[in-house]
């Protein structure tokens, strides 16, 4: 099986060690872009590796790229790091449902099998057939190191009680209220006093619900905090924000990382990992 990859999974697909199919994305002179594959791929599976947050582009690269295989005749394995768009996995009256959008692309292409690194929340299950993967075994050797792991929000809650018995690491939650875009985290459940703290979670984006269980861990006598999420989208500004309340802030590579200032916990191992398994 070879693999395919857009712009948004270069960084990921360089370390894969699985054979690269040919492929060209370009650009017209317009910006309109154009993929193509240059391999006879016909009545074979292959595996893509692509993301769908924005700038849009990613989403139409990867879009594309499904549609160019698929005329190929090939039988398409999907993996996306980071799946953009699942946040909107609800929707209010007059909005357009995004996630949903999305999804009913995705699903449109009738691929072999999905896989999404840490979704978001399992709302969008209903309109797309995926399978959601965790890479905890990346974090198990991270969690180990403190004396509690902490989930900031409900969402977060389920994959914390994970670790907190796959590493035997006790664990605290919280309760986070979202109003008109504004996080308040004020309700801790769990005994911080004068612990290692590690606050574990999906994502970061502008750092608002770490900052504010930090927040709330410190008023609680929490020794020491760091973070660790999967994915760093992390806009900017977000970890010099952080930097006033946390010590570590470690992320995976789901999405490419820029910042000297973070842990980076490299993932593209364990994406390979689960790539091979298909084999
Ligand atoms: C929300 O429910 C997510 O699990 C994250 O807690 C959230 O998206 C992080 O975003 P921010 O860093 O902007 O608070």
């Amino acid at each position: 099986m070879k693999l395919f990859y857009t712009r948004s999974a270069a960084h990921l697909a360089k370390r894969i060690n699985i054979k690269k199919g040919r492929f060209e994305i370009k650009r017209y002179a317009d910006g309109e872009i154009s993929v193509r594959i240059k391999d006879n791929i016909k009545g074979k599976e292959v595996f893509v590796i692509g993301s769908t947050f924005m700038p849009g582009d990613n989403f139409l690269e990867l879009i594309f790229m499904l549609d160019a295989l698929k005329r190929s005749g090939a039988k398409i394995n999907l993996l996306i790091p980071y799946f953009g768009y699942a946040r909107q996995d609800r929707v209010k009256e007059g909005e357009a449902f995004t996630g949903k959008v999305v999804c009913d692309i995705l699903g449109s292409f009738k691929l072999k099998r999905i896989f999404v690194i840490h979704m978001h929340s399992s709302r969008l299950s209903k309109f797309l057939d995926y399978k959601d993967v965790i890479p905890y075994e990346l974090y198990a050797p991270i969690i180990k190191k403190y004396e509690i792991v902490v989930a900031p929000d409900k969402g977060a809650l389920e994959a914390v009680k994970k670790l907190s018995k796959g590493c035997k690491v006790p664990y605290a939650y919280m309760k986070k209220i979202r109003k008109d875009g504004k996080v308040s985290i004020n309700k801790l459940m769990g005994d911080v006093k004068n612990k290692n703290v590690v606050i574990f979670d999906d994502m970061i984006t502008t750092g608002g619900t770490m900052i504010e269980a930090s927040r709330l861990l410190k008023s609680n006598g929490a020794k020491n905090i760091d973070v660790i999420a999967t994915h760093g989208v992390l806009v900017e500004s977000a970890v010099n924000r952080l930097r006033k309340y946390v010590g570590r802030i470690y992320v995976t590579d789901t999405l490419a990382q820029k910042s000297n200032d973070i842990c980076i916990v490299g993932i593209s191992k364990f994406i390979g990992r689960i790539l091979i398994k298909l084999l």
